[in-house]
C-alpha cells in the first residue's frame, strides 16, 4: 500500500550532524522525500504534536528538549512507508533497538533519541497537517 509517513530528525540529532546520514538511509530504501523543512518547533505546536504523552511524567522536559533547536521535518512518501520506516528507526529505548536501526547506531538514551516517525497511518495524517499546513 503506497503510504506517507511524517518524520522528524529532532535537535540532538541536527546538532550531531546527523541529517545527511539519517536522511540517506530513507533514500537508499527508496522513500520519496514529498517535503522537507527545517525548523524551530513553537511550543503550542510541540503540545499538539505530543498531546497523547500530556500526562506522563517526562511531557515537560520532552516540550522543552523538542523545541531547543532546529529540527528538519519530512514527509516520505513509499510502498508501507509508515511501518517499514519504523523498522528503520527502531525501538524507542536505543538499549533495546535492533542492531543496524538508527536508533542502535547513533543513540544511547531513550529521551534523546536522534529521531520522530509516525506509527500509525491516523498518526502520520495529523502529524502531517499539522506540520505542513
Ligand atoms: P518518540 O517515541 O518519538 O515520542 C515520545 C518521546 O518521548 C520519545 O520519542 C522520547 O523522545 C520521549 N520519551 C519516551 N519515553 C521517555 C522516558 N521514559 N523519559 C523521557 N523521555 C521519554
Amino acid at each position: 500500500k503506497l503510504e506517507r509517513s511524517f518524520v522528524m530528525i529532532k535537535p540532538d540529532g541536527v546538532k550531531r550532524g546527523l541529517i545527511g546520514e539519517i536522511i540517506n538511509r530513507f533514500e537508499r530504501k527508496g522513500y520519496i522525500i514529498k517535503d522537507l523543512k527545517m525548523m524551530t518547533i513553537p511550543e503550542t505546536l510541540a503540545e499538539k504534536h505530543y498531546q497523547e504523552h500530556q500526562q506522563k511524567p517526562f511531557f515537560n522536559e520532552l516540550i522543552q528538549y523538542i523545541t531547543s533547536g532546529p529540527v528538519v521535518a519530512m514527509i516520505l512518501e513509499g510502498e508501507n512507508c509508515i511501518s517499514g520506516v519504523r523498522t528503520i528507526v527502531g525501538s524507542t529505548d536505543p538499549t533495546k533497538a535492533a542492531p543496524g536501526t538508527i536508533r542502535a547506531d547513533y543513540a544511547t538514551n531513550i529521551r534523546y533519541n536522534v529521531i520522530h516517525a509516525s506509527d500509525s497511518p491516523e498518526s502520520a495524517q495529523r502529524e502531517i497537517d499539522l506540520f505542513f499546513k
